[in-house]
């Protein structure tokens, strides 16, 4: 099966696991990449009225807009009862590895003000360890070279993600050779270098439920398991 496949099963997997949430009362969010739009694409055609949803990314904001869902602010709607998003990297803890898409910090935000967590990948992205994918760090433009030797002396070999911008007006800096064995810790120490607006290690608030598809059928992983 294809890869592009395998993110649409997930994302029905995903909407039928939501399914009883998803009413005209009840704020959502929902995150950003191919595989969340997968997610969107299911909402969209399920011709279910919702009340909207708190995009994780102006690119998520713009195909919700297309389908004609309403976006919906963070400050107004509180805590949400269910966050639906991909990831570049899963552990067997859940713990995650974020923003290939540059939307790292709004994802977090997001997930940090979710119930529950549901994250969707194809199998590519589950690993024992983190860090083959390179860890994105969104970072103040004139932090570039601060936060670069910062990552050096932690052990990675950051580079600058040329020509993107991210939605908060940021650069982002993506750390390779980072063998990632204790994922909170290393979260929260890139977390207090200044300039740092935010990493994409996903620890301190992992997924809840990570759902995975493989070739032949849906895996579902708890945290709680
Ligand atoms: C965006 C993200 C995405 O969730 C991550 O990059 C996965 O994307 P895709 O579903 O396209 O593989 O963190 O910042």
């Amino acid at each position: 099966m294809s890869q592009d496949a395998k993110k649409r099963q997930v994302a029905e997997a995903a909407f039928e696991k939501v399914r009883h949430l998803l009413d005209s009362e009840t704020p959502i969010g929902i995150g950003t990449g191919s595989t969340a739009n997968c997610f969107i694409d299911v909402l969209a055609e399920s011709k279910i009225q919702v009340l909207g949803a708190v995009a994780s990314s102006k690119a998520t904001e713009e195909r919700l807009t297309h389908y004609g869902i309403e976006l919906l602010d963070l400050n107004a709607t509180g805590t949400l009862p269910v966050y639906v998003d991909g990831a570049d990297e899963a552990d067997p803890r859940l713990n995650l590895i974020k923003g290939g898409g540059a939307a790292l910090t709004r994802e977090k935000i997001i997930a940090e003000a979710s119930v529950q967590f549901i994250c969707i990948a194809d199998d590519s992205k589950r690993v024992d360890v983190l860090g083959t994918f390179p860890l994105p760090v969104e970072v103040i433009p004139m932090a570039r070279s601060l936060v670069g030797r910062a990552m050096v002396e932690l052990g990675g070999d950051p580079e600058y993600r040329q020509g993107v911008i991210t939605d908060n007006g940021n650069l982002i800096l993506d750390v390779h050779g980072m063998s990632i064995t204790d994922p909170k810790g290393l979260e929260l120490a890139i977390n207090q270098i200044p300039g740092v607006v935010t990493c994409g290690l996903f620890a301190k608030r992992p997924a809840d439920i990570l759902l995975v598809a493989s070739d032949n059928n849906i895996l579902e992983f708890s945290r709680d398991a």
